[in-house]
C-alpha cells in the first residue's frame, strides 16, 4: 500500500484528496498546521474513508521537523498543498507570501532529497497563464503572473523545474487547477473561508444562506456570452481524483510534466448563479457593480493532455457542483 504524505491535507483541495487516496488504496501522512484549515476535516475524513490519517501538525516550513516526520515512514510520494492562496492578501502581504509559500516548497524538496522520495505532485493554478492570449488555455499557453500569489505559483513551478534537471531521478507533475467548487456527497466537507470569501461559489453560498446580503457580479460589460466573467469551473472530487490519477502515473511520465485539471468548459457568473437558483429552490440577491482589477473576461482549459497521459478526465457538471456546494454549506451551520 503505497503512502502519500499530503502538505496541507487538511484544507479545502487537500481533504478530498485524501478521500480519493484512500479510495484508490493509499495510506496517507497529514502535515498541517491549520492556519487555514481545521483538524474537523480530518475527522470528516475518517468517517467518510473510514480509515485513519496519519496526523502532523506542523508547519510545513519546519525544515527540521519535515525530515523527522520523513524519517518515521517509508514514503512513496508527496503531494504539496500547504501554501496561502488569497490573491488581494498576497498583494497587502506579499512577503508573508513568498515566505511561506517558497519555504514550505524548499523544505519539502530538501526532505525528499534527503530521504530518497523522488515522486511528487504540485497544486499549481491557472493563474500562471495570465490574460490568455488565446482559449483552450493549453500547457504551452505562455506564462506570466500579476500578483505575489501568482508569482509564488510561478516561482514553484521553476523550482520543481529546476529540481527535476539537477536530479533526474525525480518524477514531478505540476496541476493547473481551473476553478475547483463543490463539495463531497456526503456534504461533511466543504469549503469554509475565513472572513469575506474573495469566490464567487462560497460567496454565493454564503448570501444564499442569510450571512451575506447581497453577491456582487464584478461587471456585466465583458466580451463574453451575458457580458460576465466565464470561467471553467470544476468539481473538487474531479479535481482530487486528477491528483491519485498524477501520482499513480508519476513514473511513467518521468521528469517535470505539466497538467491542466480543468472541464474545458466555460461558465459566466451568471450562468453559474441561475444553475445555483434553479437547482437549490433557493434565492440569492445580487447586483452588478464594476469590475474586479484584475480579473481576465474569460479562461477555460484545454484538457487532452491530462486525458491523454493521465486517463483522467472531469466527469461531474454544473448542476453537482450548485447542488454539492449549497449541501455543504447548510451543513456547516
Ligand atoms: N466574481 C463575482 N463576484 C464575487 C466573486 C467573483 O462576480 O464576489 C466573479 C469574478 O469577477 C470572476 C468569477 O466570478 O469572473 C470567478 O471569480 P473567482 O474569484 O471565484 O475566481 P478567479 O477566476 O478570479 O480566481 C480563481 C482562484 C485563483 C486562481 C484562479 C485561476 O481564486 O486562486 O482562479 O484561474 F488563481
Amino acid at each position: 500500500m503505497p503512502t502519500i504524505l499530503v502538505a496541507g491535507g487538511a484544507g479545502y483541495i487537500g481533504s478530498h484528496t485524501i478521500v480519493e487516496l484512500f479510495a484508490a488504496g493509499h495510506d496517507v501522512i497529514c502535515v498541517d498546521d491549520f492556519s487555514n484549515s481545521s483538524p474537523e476535516s480530518l475527522a470528516s475524513i475518517q468517517k467518510i474513508a473510514g480509515k485513519s490519517v496519519t496526523l502532523y501538525t506542523q508547519d510545513v516550513c519546519n525544515t527540521a521537523a519535515l525530515n523527522d516526520i520523513f524519517s518515521q515512514h517509508v514514503i512513496d510520494g508527496v503531494i504539496h498543498f500547504a501554501g496561502y492562496k488569497a490573491v488581494g492578501e498576497s498583494v497587502e502581504l506579499p512577503l508573508m507570501y513568498y515566505r511561506n509559500n517558497i519555504d514550505s516548497t524548499l523544505s519539502l524538496c530538501e526532505a525528499c532529497l534527503n530521504h530518497h522520495v523522488t515522486n511528487i505532485v504540485f497544486s499549481s493554478s491557472a493563474t500562471v497563464y495570465g490574460t490568455p492570449h488565446f482559449l483552450p488555455l493549453t500547457e504551452e499557453h505562455p506564462l506570466s503572473a500579476t500578483n505575489p500569489y501568482g508569482n509564488c505559483k510561478l516561482f514553484i513551478e521553476h523550482i520543481l523545474k529546476d529540481l527535476c534537471v539537477a536530479n533526474p531521478a525525480m518524477n514531478i507533475a505540476l496541476l493547473r487547477y481551473f476553478n475547483p467548487v463543490g463539495a463531497h456527497d456526503s456534504a461533511l466537507l466543504g469549503e469554509s473561508p475565513r472572513g469575506i470569501p474573495n469566490n464567487l461559489m462560497p460567496y454565493i453560498c454564503q448570501t444564499a444562506s442569510g450571512l451575506r446580503e447581497c453577491l456582487n457580479v464584478f461587471g456585466d460589460d465583458y466580451e463574453t456570452v451575458d457580458g460576465t466573467g466565464v470561467r471553467d469551473y470544476i468539481h473538487v472530487v474531479d479535481l482530487a481524483k486528477g491528483h491519485v490519477a498524477a501520482i499513480n502515473k508519476l513514473a511513467e511520465n518521468p521528469g517535470c510534466v505539466t497538467y491542466n485539471l480543468g472541464t474545458g468548459n466555460g461558465t459566466s457568473v451568471l450562468q453559474l448563479l441561475s444553475a445555483f437558483i434553479a437547482e437549490n429552490k433557493v434565492n440569492v440577491p445580487y447586483k452588478v457593480t464594476s469590475r474586479r482589477p484584475g480579473d481576465v473576461a474569460e479562461c477555460w482549459a484545454a484538457t487532452d493532455k491530462a486525458e491523454k497521459e493521465l486517463g483522467w478526465k472531469a466527469e461531474l457538471g454544473i448542476k453537482e457542483m450548485v447542488r454539492s456546494s449549497w449541501l455543504a454549506q447548510c451543513n456547516s451551520k
